[in-house]
């Protein structure tokens, strides 16, 4: 805590905690997380429960809705969110805009910011309708938006929804369709994808959240707020970190090599750091990071393929965690640590690695926004600074610098 007086000549105090390592800026019901215990918990539901038991869907109406649906309401969302799916044809000139070579978060990062130029009619984010439409918009049109993506990056033509599949399963077939009408979708590998989805739909006030929610403070449309987060999401400290860890992985290549990346990792002249492991707020294992393990084990089988990548990741694991560095920083693998070896092995590139979190994150990025524009008390968020520049000074014309 700073005595601004002393700084400003000004009364009041203020917390300076760069990073918000102590800060919360807002309240929320929507996820909670021990972060010592390794607890996660959405509207109450551990992620264990929900991973095993649930859909994507059905934690997507539980975050907006607040409750779990029951078999009607499950129906109905889910035809809401199909009705949905479709973009509007002229966004696809958008995608031509870019490179072929275009990294797809760059493309991901334009394309649905462009979407509040199409959808006017849901931008009135003081009606609580327009504010639920353009929510089932986001979430309906992202799959859609991110397989566009993938397909322009490889050269491929687009594939339009199959709204008789699920959220899931019509997400697979637009990435992997070559030709789309033959396209099979298999059912371990989508449950598998829709168990990423559901492990990365909400994480309370991450870097992203906190981006969507401080654009939209300011009365922004929710596309933009969207697009804000998902430029703050491809950093690799965050959700950048699952590509970073498997080029990681594949780097170190054999258990044999490990050693001296652990070395790396703990040397503080080296920037390298051990991609995958520590997190902000756990101190423990991270809870989705054990369901991504047993994951990858179910993909591999359904697959019958198998990726020696992973035994390294699983070494890597053991000498980490009993390391003293790592048991005195408490760092242990998060989420990213294993996701990539599972979305590899199902054939997507690395470069979508990230596509895939914003793209699952999309309905928690909607949830705080809607939970923050409801709270009649929201206010634009502004922080403070700690002022380390010059005092008060006379400007010099230019002849006598
Ligand atoms: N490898 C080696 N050392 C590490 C690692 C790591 N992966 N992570 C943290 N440390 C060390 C730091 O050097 C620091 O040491 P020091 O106290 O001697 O200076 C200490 O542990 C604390 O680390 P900070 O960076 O201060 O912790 P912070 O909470 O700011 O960072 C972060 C968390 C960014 C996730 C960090 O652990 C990291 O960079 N990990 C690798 C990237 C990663 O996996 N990101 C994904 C996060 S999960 C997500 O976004 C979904």
């Amino acid at each position: 805590v700073v005595d601004i007086r002393k700084l400003y000549g000004q009364t009041g105090l203020f917390t300076y905690d760069p990073g918000f390592t102590s800060t919360a800026s807002c309240d929320s019901a929507l996820t909670y997380i021990d972060g010592d215990q390794g607890v996660l918990l959405h509207r109450g539901y551990p992620i264990g429960q929900l991973a095993e038991h649930s859909s994507y869907m059905e934690v997507c109406y539980l975050l907006l809705n607040g409750e779990l649906p029951n078999k009607a309401e499950l129906e109905d969302f889910n035809r809401t969110i199909t009705r949905h799916t479709m973009v509007h044809e002229q966004l696809s000139s958008f995608y031509k805009g870019f490179r072929r070579d275009a990294h797809p978060m760059a493309v991901m990062c334009g394309v649905v910011g462009a979407l509040s130029a199409f959808y006017h009619d849901s931008t009135d984010i003081a009606d609580p309708l327009h504010r639920k439409i353009s929510s089932h918009r986001l979430i309906a049109k992202i799959p859609t938006i991110a397989a566009m993506a993938y397909k322009y990056t490889v050269g491929q033509p687009f594939v339009y929804p199959d709204n008789k599949l699920s959220y899931t399963g019509n997400f697979l077939k637009m990435t992997f369709g070559v030709p789309a009408e033959e396209y099979e979708v298999i059912p371990a590998v989508e449950r598998a994808m829709d168990r990423i989805f559901i492990l990365h739909a909400d994480h309370e006030q991450n870097a992203s959240t906190s981006t969507v929610r401080l654009a939209g403070s300011s009365g922004a449309n929710p596309f933009a707020c969207m697009a804000a987060g998902i430029a703050c999401l491809w950093g690799p400290a965050h959700g950048g970190a699952n590509e970073a860890a498997l080029n990681m992985l594949r780097e170190i290549g054999t258990p044999d090599r490990i050693p001296h990346y652990i070395e790396r990792a703990k040397d503080k002249n080296d920037p390298f750091r051990l991609m995958g492991f520590g997190h902000r707020v756990y101190k423990n294992y991270d809870p989705r990071a054990t369901v991504m393990q047993k994951t990858v084990r179910e993909v591999f089988e359904a697959l019958k393929v198998t990726d020696p990548v992973f035994e390294t990741a699983m070494r890597l694991e053991e000498i980490a965690l009993n390391d003293p560095y790592f048991i005195e920083k408490k760092l242990f693998p998060n989420v990213d640590f294993y996701s990539g070896i599972i979305l590899s092995a199902i054939g997507f590139p690395t470069t979508m690695f990230t596509v895939l979190f914003a793209l699952a994150r999309t309905v928690g990025w909607v949830a705080q926004w809607n939970e923050m524009i409801s709270d009649p008390g929201q206010k634009i968020g502004r922080p403070r600074q700690l002022y380390t520049g010059p005092t008060q000074r006379d400007y010099v014309p230019i002849e006598q610098r």
